[in-house]
């Protein structure tokens, strides 16, 4: 019978809030440098991204390092964008990008490995994509 588990890359050994806080001032410095995904942060964003990379980091921190100090909603946050699945697809290649360039090899796979899982939640949450269930928000 095939094993349907889902098999989880396990959190680098050795990954700090140094390499969290490298990783996301890295990401969205290239967001924000990029032609598509660019607009669409800088429309949400304006006048408060200093807030937004704090609480980045907390997030990744929470992820990564189980510091648990992100207790935020993304689910919420993102709806209203109008998000679809070529958009996912740019902002997962250039995380993944940005973290083979900043990260360990079992740094950058752990975050890879992360992101997707976050991305595909929230593209089935906000009904993007073929996993998407239609659920009433
Ligand atoms: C299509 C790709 C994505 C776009 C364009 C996008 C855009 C945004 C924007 C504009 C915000 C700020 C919302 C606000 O404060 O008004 C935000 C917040 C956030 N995003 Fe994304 N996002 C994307 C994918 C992801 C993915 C894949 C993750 C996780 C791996 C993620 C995690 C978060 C989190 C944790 C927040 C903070 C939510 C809060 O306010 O508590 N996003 N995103």
């Amino acid at each position: 019978m095939t094993d349907t588990r889902i098999r989880l890359v396990e959190p680098a050994a050795e990954i700090s809030e140094a390499d969290v806080a490298r990783l996301v001032h890295a990401f969205y410095g290239r967001v924000r440098e990029d032609s598509v995904l660019g607009p669409v942060f800088e429309d949400r964003l304006a006048g408060r991204w200093d807030a937004h990379l704090d609480k980045m980091v907390d997030f990744w921190s929470s992820v990564a390092r189980g510091t648990g100090r992100y207790q935020g909603k993304p689910h919420v946050a993102h709806r209203g964008m109008d998000l679809d699945e070529a958009i996912f697809a740019r902002w997962l290649a250039l995380f993944e990008a940005t973290a083979r360039d900043v990260c360990s090899p079992d740094g950058a796979a752990f975050f890879a490995d992360r992101a997707q899982r976050i991305a595909e939640s929230l593209m089935i949450g906000l009904g993007v994509g073929p996993k998407a269930l239609r659920l009433p928000v």
